[in-house]
């Protein structure tokens, strides 16, 4: 593989000189310094993590054994004898030593609707909440659905699950009523807690008809929990359904957290894979704990009294690690973002760092190119120079981004990290430490503490060690807070992870290690596409088109997209007698019901046919370049089994 283009001179950016006097200096200080420590860390992993997880977490039982089994068997343990509670490490430690310091600053889709809400106050209702659960006969080992917009009763709702052991399992509040559907019934959830309507960038969502519709296919579930949000009114049948406010009310402001075992589970969270059907990633309690916690310190060089703005939704991975474990772990202020960057204008992300005075900001790439587009004169006239930390997550950003970001939000003095990660790997893997690492705009540089990430060869499997290489990227040895397997389905873990390259964790992203040893995520090898940071299936989006009754085939596939860094396009030909009455509209509104709004596809193409090989495989390689525009690059078409075919494709994707 050609890797001609890792040589081009990158500008490196040096570790930010500290701002003013007051500044912390940053725990990690110098390039050297993050040496010694990863290679101590690697070298001594069973020290390293064990010192860490003893000065990070509190134990209510101490563990004996640091690390057993390993990717070969796919049975690793992290910390086993060792018992505690993530609530316990998330509020009550900080609620007892400083009740009124903020633990959540609620940013509420309109601007002036602001709440804050102090350790002790989130104690008091994570414990009324739990004994709301332990009321309806909730307990541990039990599975709960959160379908909540972005309100601070959505981290009250984590928490109480996690003082019962309880696995919440957090379903995105877009998803639609079906994708709901399907993952309580795969979760075989006994409650869902969910509000009336949501609010995002001035428009109400219909959150709870929603779930209405979700439940009528799920037996387990025996009540539905409902915060009101707007007051509208809703369609509501007591006791079936329960009033958040009126169930609360009853119940004590305190509840004895229940003590967890290290490698009981702590929630489950689905994503896409390769196929159709949406994986329950299974995160356990200690080493996932440990690993969102201590990446939040060093990672965004976290001091006390910081104020960290994550700007991500909970319902994905980077809200459950860095909007609620991994700064609630270390006693921050952490902010709940309800709206969108542009609502009511594209200033709002800096309205925000300005009036809560945030230190440490972090968002996806896709948002920094929308509010790049703006103009700068949308972020001009607002106080920034609170922050220090600057961060994405998601997706490659695209140096042009990167260096906007840089200068006009960080006005060249904040560190920016560029923190790569996945669902499965549950808190950052390979990012810049602001203090002692000098950054490339596109690439995440180097591994963090204990993460040995290898580049190996897609056919052969065998490890590039040198520098200069490009292949695919897998991880060497277990770490604490890797998912430990798909809920319910041991099997398919081993198969997309493990069984892949025999002893390693494979990723499913192609990787380039440039001469400096820095790595760039190039994107994903397998069929999931990543669109404006949501990680998306094409078989998904296909098995939803299926469903439609018109149509016959379909190919979807993630096409480049400067905005979104892929765009979904689909291709389908329809059944004979629907040929007349169906059309891209309806297809697109077919997508939406199925999985949700947000994975609808740009274009949609109807087309007589799709190109196969001769044993009926469809060539969706041929379909991205014609999308793409890049017909001069088909390749050797002669495995199609009609070539013919081509030309009319071609001109269809031209005339759109
Ligand atoms: O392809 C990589 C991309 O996002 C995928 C993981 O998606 P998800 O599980 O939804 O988690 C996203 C938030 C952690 C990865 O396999 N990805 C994530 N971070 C980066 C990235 N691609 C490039 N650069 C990143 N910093």
């Amino acid at each position: 593989m050609s890797t001609d283009h890792l040589n081009i001179e990158v500008m490196l950016h040096p570790v930010p000189e500290r701002l003013t006097p007051s500044t912390p200096t940053p725990y990690v200080n110098s390039m050297e310094q993050y040496q010694k420590l990863y290679k101590e860390s690697i070298t001594h992993p069973t020290l390293f993590w064990g010192k860490l997880a003893k000065d990070m977490l509190h134990w209510h039982k101490p563990f004996e054994t640091v690390v057993s089994g390993g990717f070969l068997e796919g049975d690793v343990t992290w910390f086993a004898e060792g018992e505690l509670n993530a609530t316990y490490n998330c509020v009550d430690r900080h609620a007892k030593e400083n009740p009124d310091k903020i633990a959540i600053i609620y940013e509420a889709d309109e601007p002036d609707q602001s709440r804050y809400i102090s350790y002790g106050v989130l104690l008091r209702d994570v414990c009324r909440l739990a004994n709301t659960l332990k009321s309806l006969g909730l307990k541990k080992g039990d599975t709960v659905a959160i379908y909540l917009p972005m309100v601070p009763e959505a981290v009250v709702a984590f928490l109480a699950c996690a003082r019962l052991g309880i696995i919440h399992s957090v379903v995105f509040a877009g998803f639609s009523a079906e994708a709901l559907r399907d993952r309580i019934q795969d979760a075989s959830s006994r409650l869902v807690i969910t509000a009336d309507e949501g609010r995002r960038g001035g428009k109400t969502i219909h959150t709870k008809k929603i779930v209405d519709t979700a439940v009528k296919e799920c037996p387990t579930v025996e009540h539905v929990l409902v915060f009101r949000r707007t007051g509208s009114e809703i369609p509501f049948k007591a006791p079936y359904d329960l009033w958040w406010h009126e169930e609360l009310e009853k119940h004590r402001p305190y509840c004895v957290p229940e003590v967890m075992n290290s490698e009981d589970p702590l929630f489950l969270l689905y994503t896409s894979g390769s196929t159709g059907k949406p994986k329950g990633i299974l995160h356990t309690t200690a080493g996932y704990l440990l690993g969102a916690a201590a990446t939040f310190k060093y990672v965004f060089d976290y001091h006390p009294n910081d104020i960290f703005g994550c700007m991500a939704d909970i319902g994905w991975i980077t809200g459950h690690t860095y909007i609620v474990y991994g700064p609630l772990c270390n006693g921050a202020t952490t902010v709940l973002f309800e709206s969108t960057p542009v609502y009511p204008t594209p200033s709002r992300y800096w309205q925000i760092v300005d009036k809560h005075k945030i230190t440490q900001f972090y968002t996806a790439p896709t948002a920094i190119r929308l509010l790049r587009r703006h103009g700068r004169e949308h972020v001009e006239g607002y106080d920034l120079s609170s922050l220090r930390v600057i961060g994405t997550v998601g997706e490659p950003i695209n140096p042009e981004a990167w260096e906007w970001y840089y200068e006009v939000v960080g006005k060249k003095k904040c560190a920016i990290v560029d923190t790569y990660w996945q669902t499965e790997t549950g808190a950052a893997i390979i990012s810049p430490l602001p203090g002692a690492i000098p950054t490339k705009p596109g690439s995440a540089t180097l591994p963090f503490f204990g993460i040995e990430p290898v580049v190996l060869d897609p056919i052969t499997g065998q490890e590039l060690k040198s520098n200069n290489v490009e292949g695919v990227l897998a991880v060497k040895k277990p770490w604490p807070s890797l998912a430990r397997t798909i809920y319910n389905n041991h099997h398919r873990y081993l198969d997309t992870y493990l069984s892949q390259y025999k002893g390693y964790y494979f990723t499913g992203d192609s990787v380039g290690r440039d001469k400096d040893g820095y790595y760039w995520i190039r994107g994903r090898v397998d069929d999931v596409i990543n669109v404006a940071g949501h990680r998306l299936s094409t078989a998904e989006i296909e098995s939803a088109l299926i469903t439609h009754e018109s149509v016959a085939e379909a190919a979807v596939i993630g096409v480049k997209d400067d905005l979104t860094t892929n765009a979904i396009h689909a291709f389908t030909t329809l059944k004979p007698r629907f040929a007349d009455t169906t059309d891209e509209k309806d297809l697109i509104l077919q997508v939406r019901k199925v999985i949700g709004p947000f994975a609808a596809p740009k274009k949609i193409y109807i087309v007589n046919d799709l190109p196969k090989t001769r044993s009926g495989k469809i060539m969706r390689r041929i379909l991205r370049k014609i999308s793409e525009k890049e017909e001069d690059q088909l390749g050797d078409l002669s495995t199609l089994s009609d070539p013919s075919i081509i030309p009319t494709l071609i001109e269809k994707v031209r005339n759109s």
